[in-house]
């Protein structure tokens, strides 16, 4: 088989606390994410040629080594003692950049498995990790998916059982935050309020829904920056429309709400449509590898 697809989905956090800065310069995290059913479709072609190349229907984004797809698909060969190939990858972006939603990480974990399967799968789980957290702090979540608690940089996973069935409702608004930008921000503040994270973990494992919404945190909400002025309204008006919780998913900007019903979840997001970048409603996706 020439050509390979592959879809790449979103990821919402759940809850997001940072516990300090590390002496390489990331952050050690504490985190509970969920793969969602917004997607990018992935797919790759071999090429006579050398040379990995990435087009995507968003001009603005690099084809070359700057796009994590590329880098995982190079990262990969060098994982798998596999000689490298010539790769024509294509991506159709529908998860907005600078969101949140790890759009760019989804990429490169699509590209990881879909090459793992086209080459006959030389990598294992613990080899598909290795791979991911060379390539970006989110990668490896995003390549295994699901429901999980993520420590260190976000490499180190624990499975969770799934979140209780719900509908999330997804807002970005116009503008998008960069992660490294907020991240400095952070570092000149001290954070007083942390989420409870085992709260949240034995609600999840419970399918407790609501003790789960009650507790959704994200410590990146409290940066004192004039645009999360904009991601509380926006979880205010989610809240009006019936949501039973609302956060700001990574460093945003967007945001996502949890409805109990899909009837629920849609009618929010078509009253807010008019008004934002993106607005969108989607559910839990299970592990994917
Ligand atoms: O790992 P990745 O390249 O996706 O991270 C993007 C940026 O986010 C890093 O350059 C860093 O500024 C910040 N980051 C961090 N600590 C983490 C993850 C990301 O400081 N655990």
């Amino acid at each position: 088989m020439d050509e390979i697809r592959e879809k790449a989905c979103a990821k919402l956090n759940i809850s997001l606390d940072v516990l300090g800065k590390r002496p390489d310069g990331y952050h050690d995290m504490v985190m509970i994410m969920q793969t969602v059913s917004l997607t990018d479709e992935v797919s790759i072609e071999r090429t006579d040629g050398q040379g990995i190349r990435a087009s995507t229907n968003l001009e603005y984004i690099p084809g070359d080594e700057r796009n994590l797809a590329v880098r995982a698909a190079g990262v990969f060969f060098r994982e798998s003692g596999i000689a490298e190939e010539g790769l024509r990858i294509s991506i159709r972006k529908k998860i907005p950049v600078g969101a949140g939603l790890a759009g760019g990480s989804a990429d490169a974990g699509a590209v990881l498995r879909a090459l793992n399967r086209l080459y006959g799968m030389p990598l294992d789980r613990e080899g598909l990790v290795r791979a991911a957290e060379q390539v970006g702090s989110d990668v490896a979540f995003c390549t295994l998916g699901g429901t999980m608690l993520a420590s260190g940089r976000g490499e180190i996973l624990t499975r969770l059982p799934s979140m209780p069935e719900c509908w999330y409702g997804i807002i970005m608004p116009h503008f998008s935050i960069s992660t490294p930008e907020l991240f400095r921000k952070l570092d000149g503040k001290k954070i007083r309020c942390h989420p409870d994270t085992q709260g949240l973990v034995r609600a999840v494992e419970n399918g407790d829904l609501s003790g789960v919404c009650r507790r959704m945190y994200n410590v990146f909400e409290d940066v004192d920056d004039r645009r999360m002025r904009t991601v509380a309204e926006i979880k205010g008006r989610l809240m009006d429309c019936g949501a039973m919780g609302a956060l700001m998913t990574g460093t945003g900007s967007a945001v996502f709400a949890v409805f109990e019903s899909q009837k629920t979840a849609e009618t929010a997001v078509s009253e807010m449509k008019g008004d934002h970048r993106l607005a969108a409603v989607c559910g839990n996706v299970g592990p994917l590898a």
